[in-house]
């Protein structure tokens, strides 16, 4: 479960969310809307650990993980995947490098870490790829990588910035599916930062609006 408690968080003088609370149930399937500059990315940038709020707590499984104005677990402890707007996957690694980033990170034995990557791509689609550079991929192959680098690490909780928002209708409405089918498989909970109406229809079991 996560809770955020009454957090306002402020940038350089602008309230960006006042006194805001939100629960999210383990495996449930969050979608956020709302207008550009509505706080959207800051809040899963909250809930990554990548920022405190200057006032209220976040609860994450029975632990306060930040509160007025402290980090108190940081990202890395916090078993969150997070695929970012801009994707952010690694230029100069390949597909195999990108996905295993994060197990490396963990000190996983090599042998386990191929295994695990082997398993991702499989789940992805994109058996065979394991050596392509991430310039030699099409915007949704980048994507699914992007999907897989997040997966890989097993987390508890998976964070997605707009991810599919830069695709076309079809590829979309591919990914969205397929997002939906490894959230059923693997069974985490999602939080799904959306400005469509549609993808937000099809992958929120509830949804929220940011003001
Ligand atoms: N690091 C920062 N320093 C100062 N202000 C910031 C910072 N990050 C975001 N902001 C401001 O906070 C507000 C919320 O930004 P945020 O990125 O959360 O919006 P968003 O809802 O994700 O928008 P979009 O739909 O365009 O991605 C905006 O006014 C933005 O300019
Ligand atoms: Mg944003």
């Amino acid at each position: 479960m996560i809770e955020l408690k009454n957090i306002t968080l402020v940038y350089e003088g602008r309230k960006v969310l006042q006194e805001f609370s939100l629960k999210i149930p383990p495996k449930e399937r969050l979608v956020i809307l709302g207008k550009s500059g509505s706080g959207k990315t800051t809040l899963l940038r909250l809930i990554a650990g990548f920022v405190a709020p200057q006032k209220g707590e976040i609860i994450i499984d029975k632990k306060v993980v930040a509160k007025e104005g402290k980090i108190l677990i940081p990202p890395d402890k916090r078993a969150i995947g997070m695929v970012f707007q801009d994707l952010a996957l690694w230029p100069h690694m390949n597909v195999e490098e990108n996905i295993a980033f994060g197990l490396k990170i963990q000190k996983i034995p090599q042998k386990i870490r191929i295994e695990k990557v082997q398993e991702m791509l499989q789940l992805i689609g994109l058996n065979g790829y394991e050596k392509r550079h991430i310039d030699q991929l099409s915007g949704g192959q980048q994507q699914r990588v992007a999907l897989a680098r997040a997966l890989a690490v097993s987390p508890k909780v998976l964070l997605m910035d707009e991810p599919l928002s830069s695709l076309d209708p079809e590829l979309n409405r591919r990914l969205r599916k397929e997002i939906i089918r490894l959230h059923e498989v693997l069974g985490f909970t999602l939080v799904y930062v959306t400005h469509s109406e549609e993808e937000a229809e099809e992958i929120g079991e509830r949804k929220i609006i940011l003001k």
